[in-house]
């Protein structure tokens, strides 16, 4: 424990400046957009909990690794991920319209369409400010504040938030066969897939905010 203490202390700032996030036409994907509100976190707070999670220098660049190996594997990626969910009663529900009680297709797709997006965000993620305010509003959108109104949806009024970090786990899972599909060493695959536990968890607790009482985050 105390080395693993030790090493934290050890881990800088991982902060990106990094190029302009392309903004590709998706609707409602507002990635570096002036639009979005700013988030209630700060670039220290983000800096405090990557150290909190031994997120380093060496996970950033595992995740940059991985843009290459998963750009063209996205949908195949994405159809694993998405039959996990249509498969798993407990959370297709909440893509559901809840006049019909069924599934809603547009609503899938239309949230497919940016998810797409999200994975090869999550691998260059930029750590910076604009990042920081993205991941606030994908937050409200899981969220009773914002959730439905990107696509006008009728779905249940919120993810109920346990889930939200439960969904880690078959994310990280499902995608480290696709991280070894492009000839990539077995450590450099064991890296790549400790790093993308880490990136999805921070983002999982960053989307928590809406959720979590005043004061409490
Ligand atoms: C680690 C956990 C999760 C990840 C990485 C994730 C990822 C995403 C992404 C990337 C989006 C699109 C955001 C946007 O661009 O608008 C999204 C939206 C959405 N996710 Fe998740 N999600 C997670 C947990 C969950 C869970 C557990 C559910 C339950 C089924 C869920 C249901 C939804 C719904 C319904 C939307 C659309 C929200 C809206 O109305 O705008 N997500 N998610």
């Amino acid at each position: 424990m105390l080395k693993l203490l030790l090493a934290a202390t050890s881990l800088g700032v991982v902060a990106d400046a990094g190029a302009a996030p392309p903004r590709p036409d998706v609707p409602g994907y507002a990635l570096g957009q002036a639009t979005l509100a700013r988030a209630p976190y700060s670039m220290a707070d983000l800096t405090a909990l990557q150290k909190s999670m031994l997120f380093g220098a060496d996970d950033v660049a595992a995740l940059r690794q991985s843009k290459a190996i998963l750009a063209d594997q996205t949908e195949a990626i994405l159809d694993v991920w998405y039959g996990f969910v249509a498969s798993t009663p407990e959370l297709v529900v909440f893509f559901g319209d809840t006049r019909s009680g069924q599934p809603d297709a547009n609503y899938l797709g239309a949230v497919r369409k940016r998810f797409a997006l999200w994975i090869l965000d999550t691998a260059d993620a930029t750590y910076d400010q604009a990042w920081l305010d993205w991941q606030y509003e994908i937050g409200l959108r899981h969220n009773r504040l914002k959730k439905n109104k990107t696509d006008g949806a009728h779905g249940p009024a919120q993810v109920d938030f346990r889930y939200l970090p439960a969904l880690t786990i078959p994310i990280t899972t499902t995608l480290k066969p696709f991280l070894a599909k492009k000839g990539a060493s077995v450590a450099d695959v064991e890296r790549m897939h400790a790093a993308w536990v880490k990136a999805v968890l921070m983002q999982a607790i960053l989307w928590s905010h809406p959720y979590i009482k005043d004061g409490e985050f």
